[in-house]
């Protein structure tokens, strides 16, 4: 099969998030099973690896989005390690800027602009895809694209869309008055008319009324969205569509997150050999300045500061926990202020238990993930979530809240059972987060002898996890095959 597959961030190009590693590593599994897979994403001024060599496909390609002409450039260069095209559109105006997204007025104009350009590189380079599968609502105006200016062209005869929500907290939506700067003025019929009418236009609600297939990045999620609670408003149109809507588990790139063969972490190890996860605590340690001590439990949390997060939850029970309790917290995270602040705080507060690193680190994050041994990921709402997998797959024993993709990943362990992958609370409050980690350092106990043995069998529970793109990328291949036929 041809796939098209776009998106506004893809690693190692570009990711602010779980998204960007997505988008690179479901297109490398499909690939990799033979179907000619290709990337368009936006030229952010971060994407010129060092290394990378980049040729162009066309210049000046000019759009008419309502009172503008915006002019981009295609440029290729093969996802890293493959031969797989990687389109980037080059436009300075709109995509030179210090963050991936923002909220400047041409917010809107931005994604559109990614989104048309899609096209472009199909009709540029020849391409007809059978799938042109989306993700979130950056480009989530495809679909009606496809239907309306795209519909003359026979390269895009047979194309079938799919759009992938990633998280409904990001819905795009701008005042009706750009309706014009979409490209798609004459076509405002297509649109949600009881939202224009209140004078809104939702990228994302345009997107879920127009694909040909609704997917979502968990089972639990896709139930979930389809209620008012979760559902943010769109649920109505979810539950419209039911019928084509399925929740498909992301997986976690065994190529970036292997404790056997991970370039980042300073000794590999394995279930079968864990003696190199303790070099990575006493490295992880170091590296952060906090004291090694083999006995105590460390918590790690890597993650986008944000209300999603269930931070609030962190401040209000972190204090007394890291006062009363004998463990340890590295964290890793930009995002909200507030949030910032707390970490800063806590990290004054207890200078021999806490370390915080307002970064965005790649390699410190990997480091966590191998050096601590559990995982603090309280999220409010969390659509998969790719952090508590890599974390299964390290031996560091998740802490979740049991929503979206975090239930359907980790299990409760159970002492009499010795089931169970970690330490899952059912109530988004105080007493449900500090239930979890009172048992999870009660399950640890010592850290030594038959206390230890334990902690081993739920590390090997979770190790043991087929947590990889190849036992997920099926489910696409199937729905993508549906849709063809
Ligand atoms: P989300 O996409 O909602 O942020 P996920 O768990 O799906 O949540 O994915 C988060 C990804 O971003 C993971 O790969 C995680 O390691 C990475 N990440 C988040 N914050 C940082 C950071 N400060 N430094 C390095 N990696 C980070
Ligand atoms: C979003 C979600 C996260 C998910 C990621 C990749 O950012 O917040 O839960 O894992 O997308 O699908």
């Amino acid at each position: 099969m041809n796939v098209l597959f776009v998106s506004s961030e893809v690693a190692p190009f570009a990711k602010s998030g779980g998204l960007g590693d997505v988008s690179a590593a479901l297109p490398r599994q499909l690939g990799a099973l033979g179907h000619d897979v290709r990337v368009v994403m936006p030229m952010y001024p971060r994407v010129r690896l060092p290394g990378v060599v980049f040729s162009e496909v066309a210049d000046d390609v000019a759009l008419s989005l309502g009172r503008h002409t915006v002019r981009v450039s295609l440029h290729t260069a093969p996802m890293p390690g493959t031969r797989m095209p990687v389109y980037f559109v080059r436009c300075p105006p709109l995509f030179d800027r210090p963050s991936l997204y923002g909220s400047s007025p041409d917010e809107h104009l931005r994604f559109a602009v990614l989104s048309w350009a899609a096209f472009k590189a199909c009709q540029h380079t020849g391409f007809s895809p059978d799938i042109l599968h989306v993700n979130d609502w950056q480009t989530a105006l495809v679909p009606l694209l496809l239907k309306t200016r795209f519909a003359w062209d026979r390269l895009f005869a047979r194309t079938k869309t799919v759009i992938t929500l990633h998280n409904l907290g990001h819905q795009g939506t701008f005042p009706a008055e750009v309706l014009p700067e979409t490209g798609l003025g004459d076509s405002a019929h297509l649109f949600h008319q009881d939202e224009l009418r209140a004078g809104r236009l939702g990228y994302l609600l345009t997107g879920l009324l127009h694909a040909d297939a609704i997917t979502t990045v968990s089972p639990t999620y896709a139930k979930e969205i389809q209620t008012p609670e979760q559902g943010l408003r769109l649920d109505p149109v979810l539950r419209a569509r039911r019928d084509v809507l399925t929740g498909i588990l992301n997986g976690i790139d065994e190529n970036e997150w292997n404790p056997a063969a991970d370039h980042h972490i300073p000794q590999a190890f394995s279930a079968d050999d864990l003696d190199g996860k303790e070099v990575c605590k006493q490295a992880l340690m170091a590296s952060v300045r906090l004291p090694y001590r083999p006995e105590v439990p460390v918590f790690g949390l890597v993650s986008r500061l944000v209300w999603q997060k269930g931070l609030d939850l962190c401040v209000r029970v972190l204090p007394s926990l890291l006062r009363h309790q004998r463990c340890q917290l590295v964290v890793l995270g930009k995002g909200e202020p507030a949030y910032e602040e707390f970490f800063r705080t806590l990290a004054m507060a207890f200078p021999h238990k806490v370390a915080y690193d307002s970064a965005f680190n790649e390699a410190r994050a990997h480091l966590i993930e191998a050096g601590a041994d559990l995982f603090l990921m309280p999220s409010r709402y969390e659509p998969c979530g790719l952090n508590q997998m890599y974390s299964l797959r390290y031996g560091t024993v998740p802490v979740v809240h049991k929503t979206g993709g975090l239930a359907d990943t980790v299990w409760n362990f159970d002492a009499k059972t010795q089931q169970g992958t970690g330490f899952v609370f059912e109530h988004f409050d105080d007493a449900g987060l500090s239930w979890a980690l009172r048992r999870a350092l009660e399950v640890w106990g010592s850290g030594t002898g038959a206390d230890r043995a334990r902690w081993r069998t739920i590390q090997r529970n979770g190790m043991g996890l087929p947590l990889g793109w190849k036992h997920r990328v099926g489910r696409y291949v199937e729905l993508y095959e549906q849709l063809c036929s």
